[in-house]
């Protein structure tokens, strides 16, 4: 081996992010771009320089391209996307570790997604530890393999599972990718490195995956895996377009299918949805982050108090993730509701894959039953989520804190009441958190962490561990009433009241919220959720309610008719006709118009862009409201808690991202129209500073 291939230094004194390591009579291409080796700039550059310098070494026989550090090559460099590409583009780099006359070899530990995986598709062989994943998840991200994965993978797999795995995104373990034909040889217990060497030595040659036939596949199987991905899909460009790409590379030259591939990728790039899933995912990297060091207290097993619909679903996600749980409710009719409540969410757990127990029995087994809080001092932490009453919630949470050790963690569900008051009252506020749960809790994926005035670090860093490991979305708030969720949607629901006594009815409303990107309008969603606890709560709140507000009386009216949504057959729509969403009430139409009438408000037409451009100013305000408060970190995270607990389009970024595609000015109008609607007490926030917080 030569000196020439280790001696390469970049020009800037800087570590390169790829160098070669000479082993006998081969050479390590290793590729060194913390934290995941993303395929950056200077990755492809330094690729193409050491297969260049790598062909010319007559010492040389074979390459292995192989990462640093924890893993393999994440996939192309995310963060260069809103850029136009810089060269050399990833397709030029492989292209020349085709072009090289010597093998060369993907060593994959870690993950090997998108551009990693094409990276190792372009190589002659893939060798990987049993450990590692694989994917093509770029339709995650509203674009398309751009760098040859539609059409070397079905070369290897098969259209039929080429389709699944484009256009679904999923990632595959080693064993299942070896079975498919994406991997060659599996590493089993021994180094990567001397594994890979091994079988490189080996190799009898070249092997060009894109030179290779695609496997023979029946008609039949290709169009049930082309339905099955459209069905999917539905709607979504980026899924139609993967499917194109991938059924073009059992009917196009190679090099015509790989430049139709790159033009496709190229125009999805910039495309809204695709700006937007971006968006998302740094978000998602992001939230739960602490700042300072603090760790995780040691957290094995799970208290709950209280056996009702939110703490049995809280008590089987915590069971589905392996942790021990005991489940208290003084209550044993209550107790005994929980325990089916408990079986019927892991059942559903199982069905979708989301239980590490190997049945829903089994998770079961992780549950103990109690009816005396007693039971609860040995656990490392504990969550009460009894009814949403100060006295009852402090009275419980006073006696957990006399019960549980001293290092444990306590955390109350709270919606609405205040944190801080909360803790206080254990006289132990730094061991207390909020952990806000969204119903049914099995499925939804957010929850919001409440910090305390006076939580500790370490019992913040809990929750947000917890929230992890039982597969939820940690955003982290300050304390307010409703944190971020529910304070944002209150203004939204307002503002959807006011424009009822405006002139708009209830399906309008609705349909204009869905085109927006909510999954299901105010209207509908208080049908499905019951219009009770919302008018107990107006009324609790009603000797304190300042008479200078506005107050929209309509959904009062409504409740007082025993309308209480879906379960009593009408809400705001008719349910008496079959399921389904509900039919326009003519008795709805009619009270909405007359309770408008005797508003005395100017009566108008209100167009969809008005309504949304309504909605949409005071949810912008509002999260401006938050963030100078600091009670939510980013405007990102804003959006994430209404993705994932309200039911935002993740493909339309969030309200905020949506909002930030508008003019300053169209903005600035927007949120004037809905202080105007609004009237007194309308405060005004930082919209200015908000939206500068969100990246182009
Ligand atoms: N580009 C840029 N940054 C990336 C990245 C990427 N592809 N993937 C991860 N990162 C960053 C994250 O933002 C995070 O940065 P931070 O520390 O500054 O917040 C850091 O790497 C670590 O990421 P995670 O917190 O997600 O680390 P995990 O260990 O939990 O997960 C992973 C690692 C499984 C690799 C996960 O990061 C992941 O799934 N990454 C995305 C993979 C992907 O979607 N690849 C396809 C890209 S598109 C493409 O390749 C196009 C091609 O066809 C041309």
């Amino acid at each position: 081996m030569t000196d020439s291939l280790s001696q390469h230094q970049e020009p800037n004194g800087e570590a390169p992010a790829v160098h070669l390591e000479p082993d006998g009579d081969i050479a390590f291409i290793v590729i060194d771009n913390p934290p995941v080796n993303a395929s950056s700039v200077a990755v492809r550059s330094g690729l193409l320089d050491a297969i260049e310098r790598l062909s010319g070494d007559a010492g040389i026989k074979a390459g292995i391209i192989i990462g640093a550090g924890s893993t393999f090559v994440a996939g192309a460099d995310i963060k260069e996307f809103g850029r136009p590409p810089s060269p050399p583009e990833l397709p030029t780099v492989l292209a020349a570790i085709e072009a090289c006359p010597k093998p060369i070899a993907a060593a994959i530990h870690g993950a090997a997604l998108g551009g990693g995986l094409e990276l190792a598709l372009a190589c002659d062989a893939r060798v990987a530890l049993a450990d590692a994943i694989v994917g093509l998840p770029e339709v995650t991200l509203g674009i398309i393999p751009g760098a040859g994965g539609t059409q070397r993978l079905p070369r290897l797999t098969g259209i039929a599972t080429a389709l699944d795995l484009v256009t679904s995104g999923r990632r595959i373990g080693v064993r299942e990718a070896a079975k498919l034909g994406i991997i060659d040889r599996v590493v089993e217990g021994k180094s990567l490195r001397d594994g890979a060497a091994a079988f490189v030595r080996a190799l009898p040659g070249k092997r060009i995956v894109a030179d290779l036939g695609v496997p023979p596949e029946t008609d039949e199987a290709i169009a049930q895996a082309e339905q099955r991905a459209l069905k999917s899909g539905r709607g979504r460009e980026a899924v139609a377009e993967a499917v194109k790409a991938v059924k073009n590379a059992a009917v196009l030259p190679v090099r015509e299918a790989l430049a139709q591939e790159r033009a496709a990728f190229l125009r999805l790039r910039d495309s809204e949805e695709a700006a937007a899933l971006r968006y998302n995912f740094f978000a998602e990297r992001q939230a739960g982050k602490l700042d300072g060091h603090a760790r995780a207290r040691p957290i094995n097993s799970v208290g709950v108090v209280g056996a009702g619909t939110m703490g049995a679903g809280i008590a089987s996600v915590c069971a589905a993730a392996g942790l021990g749980v005991i489940l208290v409710d003084a209550n044993t009719g209550a107790l005994e509701a929980g325990k089916g409540r408990v079986s019927t969410a892991l059942i559903d757990l199982h069905r979708v894959g989301k239980l590490k127990a190997a049945s829903a029995e089994a998770a079961a087994a992780h549950v103990t039953y109690a009816d005396n809080i007693a039971a609860l001092a040995g656990v490392d932490l504990v969550i009460e989520a009894v009814f949403e009453d100060l006295q009852v919630k402090t009275d419980v949470l006073q006696r957990l804190a006399a019960t549980v050790r001293a290092d444990a963690v306590i955390a109350t569900n709270t919606s609405y009441l205040d944190l801080d008051q909360l803790a206080e009252a254990t006289h132990r506020p730094a061991d207390v958190i909020g952990l806000h749960f969204f119903a049914p809790v099995h499925r939804m994926r957010l929850l919001e962490v409440v910090r305390g005035a006076k939580s500790d670090p370490t019992a913040l860093a809990s929750g947000v561990w917890l929230a992890k490991t039982i597969g939820k979305l940690p955003i982290i708030a300050g304390v307010c009433e409703g944190f971020i969720g529910n304070r944002i949607y209150t203004r939204y629901r307002a503002q959807c009241e006011y424009m009822l006594e405006e002139g708009a009815l209830p399906q309008e409303l609705d349909a204009a919220m869905e085109d927006l990107g909510f999954a299901m309008g105010p209207f509908g969603v208080s049908d499905l959720s019951g219009l009770d606890i919302a008018w107990a709560t107006r009324k609790r709140k009603a000797a304190g309610r300042d008479p200078r507000e506005r107050y929209v009386g309509i959904a009062d009216r409504i409740c007082e008719m025993g309308r209480l949504g879906r379960k009593t057959g009408a809400g705001w729509y008719d349910y008496s006709v079959g399921s389904g969403r509900g039919a326009v009430d003519p008795v709805v139409t009619e009270l909405v118009r007359a309770e408008a009438l005797k508003q005395g408000r100017p009566q108008k037409i209100l167009a969809r862009a008005e309504m949304q451009g309504r909605v949409l100013g005071a949810i912008v305000n509002e999260a401006a409201l938050l963030l100078g408060e600091g009670i939510a970190r980013s405007a990102a995270e804003i959006d994430l808690v209404l993705v994932n607990g309200f039911g935002f389009s993740k493909f339309r970024g969030g309200p905020v991202f949506q909002a930030s595609r508008k003019a300053p000015a169209e903005i600035e109008a927007m949120v004037e129209a809905a202080g105007q609607a609004t009237g007194f007490g309308f405060k005004r926030g930082d919209v200015g500073s908000l939206m500068a917080g969100v990246p182009n």
